[in-house]
């Protein structure tokens, strides 16, 4: 089915299932402990052995010579496998660096080797004998003092010119020039990488954590040079992604090779400490602001310049993506630059480019409403654009960003709110309020489905979608219950196996709308067998409480299985909808903080998140996601860093101790609204996503909250206590 007209009435809008808030249906699986992750599927391999990943600790050179030998003959090991071993194997389409290193060494704890063991035990003490001699070579980890070699990266919109940025910023009566920084991030996701591998002959099968299902059954077939029906990726359950397995990582490859040695299944996970360096992070940026308006706060030149660094072969953090959307100006400019460095690999962490771009843009936004002493969400009023401002002939499809604003204000109590900081005290506490803008693009992805309607009057659903923590388990089967007339009880929903039809995967936002509208589409093919069997009209079939209803004839759903099941199978794809209107989610953030006033800690009291994001297909479960994404936005504002080491070149604090992420404890007071919205140009389900709309803006609502309660603006995150402790007013 393809999608390229706007979304008509349809079955969906009955809402009497999808819309309505639904508890997980998986949820008992998962609180019960009854739910397998990738390393303890026991029950389908129960005779793997263990493979321990041994990591290179330098971050640039060679391997001169890995003495293996020790590690060989240690008890319990049954293989090891280097590069030497495993030849020279490619890269998947979307590794920037080598999974297995050998004999060059592209960044710190890139994998070297695998040993294979009988147990966990044996196979970790058999990898501390593994013997590396290296050969150092200089490298560059430094963003700062790489950014004056940076370069246009190849793809992309390096730069956008629109009007005259440089004549219009000049002339500005008003205007800010400020530099930002945002530090590299690590996922931190709760279920660390891990797979087990077991081959049948050339055929490869792997229990794995991982969000896009297909892509990673390409990239292990490429990496291994195996056809691709020869892999087969098992991931049902994935306890949390946030991006860090958008691709397959060194755990699965390294399974897949220990398994080959060891003629074993094996289970490999990547410790804690190893995750930081050897997978993926979210690129630390320097991004200059510089925005000039009218004395009465109408902006006339907008200009967003980032620079980040990856890998060589990597890309850049394309901090400046919003820019080009969310405010109105004539005269606009962004520029996009990348920097070489010998970290690691630097790629997607939840909404990857606007997260860490609004972290500059909304500090910058609130800096300039106080110079024009203007309400910060005045100004954001005043400078709202229902227009593509680089396109003006093309709209939005729907953007409520006003009311987003306007609502949380309300609500929040946003008038209580001092304008001149560090004026609100609770005894030591100063106390602020600060709020940002949220902006996330909406993207569509091809997604298929199949759906079987059983003799039982079940229907199941297939597909190799994920469920990364998001719910896709439960709008999935919303979406089939309402297209079938089924309570949700009667919808089985199977995720996460490469032997299902292709779906859109868990990332950018994407997923919940894409997968369900597969779904949808998959339904629609059912819902026509049906009504042929039944011997209705399909166009005005009504399927509804176990029955179809056309042409005043009522008939049973499970009449028409009475011959036996009935599957279908579809795919919704998209036409050029997004080229003609500009797709996006909106919303704004509230957040109040107290300072200490004599040590400077910051607390989080409470937050608001206002979104307006389509139809909201689960409420219960978009809620939960909004305020795991404004947690972790507060990570990103107040204490989240991977710090590197500059001369060595690697993130110090590989691990939960040195990494802190907040938890419940933290915030007291969360909440969530969603502006009832659907929208018609987006899908079927006139949805969008709100997994990544809800941590855009976050940490930059957070900085100027602290600024609100003590005057102190800090450009450089994570706002901490150290830069905040001299500039504080006298207690
Ligand atoms: Mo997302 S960063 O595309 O999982």
């Amino acid at each position: 089915m393809k999608f390229d007209t706007p979304a008509t009435i349809n079955p969906i809008d009955r809402l009497k299932v999808v819309g309505q808030p639904h508890d997980r249906i998986e949820g008992p699986l998962k609180t019960t402990g009854t739910a397998r992750y990738a390393y303890e599927r026991h029950d389908a391999v129960p005779d793997h052995a263990y493979g321990y990943i041994v990591p290179a600790t330098i971050a640039k050179g060679r391997v001169v010579a890995i003495d293996t030998s020790r590690a060989k003959a240690a008890p319990g090991v049954l293989a090891v496998v280097t590069a030497k071993e495993a030849g020279h194997l490619p890269k998947g389409q979307f590794n920037t660096a080598n999974l297995l290193g050998g004999p060059d060494i592209q960044h710190y704890h890139q994998a070297l080797a695998v040993v294979v063991a009988e147990t966990f035990e044996q196979a970790r003490a058999a990898a501390g004998l593994v013997r590396v001699n290296y050969a150092r070579t200089p490298g560059t980890f430094d963003l700062a003092a790489a950014k004056g070699a940076a370069v246009k990266p190849a793809d992309g919109d390096p730069d956008t010119a629109v009007g005259d940025f440089a004549g219009a910023y000049a002339a500005a009566p008003v205007k800010l020039d400020a530099t930002y920084t945002t530090p590299d991030h690590s996922h931190a996701m709760m279920e660390p990488h891990a797979s087990i591998a077991a081959w049948e002959g050339d055929k490869l099968t792997l229990w794995t954590s991982n969000q896009m299902i297909n892509w990673g059954k390409g990239d292990v077939a490429k990496t291994l040079g195996l056809p691709p029906e020869n892999v087969r990726l098992i991931s049902p359950y994935v306890g949390g992604g946030f991006g860090g397995k958008l691709f397959v990582r060194a755990d699965a490859l390294l399974a897949a090779l220990g398994a080959k040695a060891a003629k074993r299944p094996v289970a490999v996970a990547l410790p804690r400490p190893l995750i930081a360096n050897n997978t993926t992070h979210r690129p630390a940026t320097i991004q200059r602001i510089r925005i000039g308006a009218t004395p009465d706060g109408k902006i006339t030149a907008i200009g967003h310049e980032s620079w980040s660094g990856d890998l060589p072969g990597g890309g850049p953090e394309t901090a400046v993506s919003q820019t080009r959307l969310l405010y109105a100006g004539a005269n606009r400019m962004t520029a996009t630059r990348l920097a070489t460095l010998d970290l690691p690999e630097g790629n997607a962490m939840r909404a990857p480019g606007e997260a860490s771009g609004l972290m500059a843009l909304e500090i910058a936004i609130d800096e300039l409403a106080e110079k024009l002493k203007l309400d910060p969400i005045d100004f954001r009023v005043l400078n709202d654009t229902q227009v593509d401002p680089e396109k003006p002939e093309r709209p939005f499809s729907q953007r409520n960003f006003v009311q987003c604003m306007r609502r949380g204000a309300e609500q929040f109590g946003w008038q209580q709110r001092s304008a001149t900081p560090g004026a609100r005290r609770d005894g030591r506490w100063l106390l602020g309020m600060g709020v940002a803008s949220a902006f996330r693009n909406n993207l569509v992805m091809k997604s298929a489905a199949r759906v079987r309607l059983g003799k039982d009057g079940r229907a199941t659903v297939e597909t190799d979608m994920t469920d990364i923590g998001t719910g896709s388990y439960t709008v999935i089967a919303q979406t089939a219950a309402e297209m079938l007339g089924l309570p949700l009880s009667k919808v089985t929903v199977l995720l996460g196996d490469s032997s299902f039809p292709v779906s859109s995967g868990s990332g950018g936002q994407w997923g919940g709308n894409s997968s369900t509208s597969g779904v949808y589409a998959a339904c629609v093919k059912l819902r026509e067998a049906v009504a042929g069997k039944l011997g209705l009209d399909p166009a005005s079939a009504v399927f509804e409480d176990g029955k179809v209803t056309a042409g005043g004839h009522s008939l049973p759903l499970m009449q028409a299985t009475m011959g036996g099941e009935l599957v279908a199978e579809d795919s919704m794809e998209y036409g050029d909808l997004e080229k003609k209107f500009q797709q996006s989610t909106f919303g704004a953030h509230f957040v109040e903080v107290g300072v200490d006033a004599a040590t400077g800690e910051i607390r989080v009291r409470r937050m608001l998140a206002v979104c307006a994001a389509g139809r909201i297909l689960n409420p219960k479960s978009a809620r939960s996601q909004v305020i795991g994404a404004m947690t972790m936005g507060v990570g990103a504002a107040l204490m989240e860093e991977l710090v590197v080491d500059k001369r060595l070149g690697f993130f110090v604090n590989h691990d939960l101790a040195g990494y802190e992420v907040p938890v419940h404890a933290d915030i007291p007071h969360q909440d969530v609204v969603f502006l009832d919205e659907t929208d018609p140009m987006s899908s079927p389900m006139k949805a969008k996503g709100v997994g990544e709309l809800g941590i855009c803006g976050v940490a930059a609502a957070v900085a100027n909250a602290v600024y609100n309660a003590t005057g102190v603006r800090v450009r450089d995150y994570p706002v901490t206590l150290d830069k905040l402790l001299d500039k504080l007013p006298a207690v």
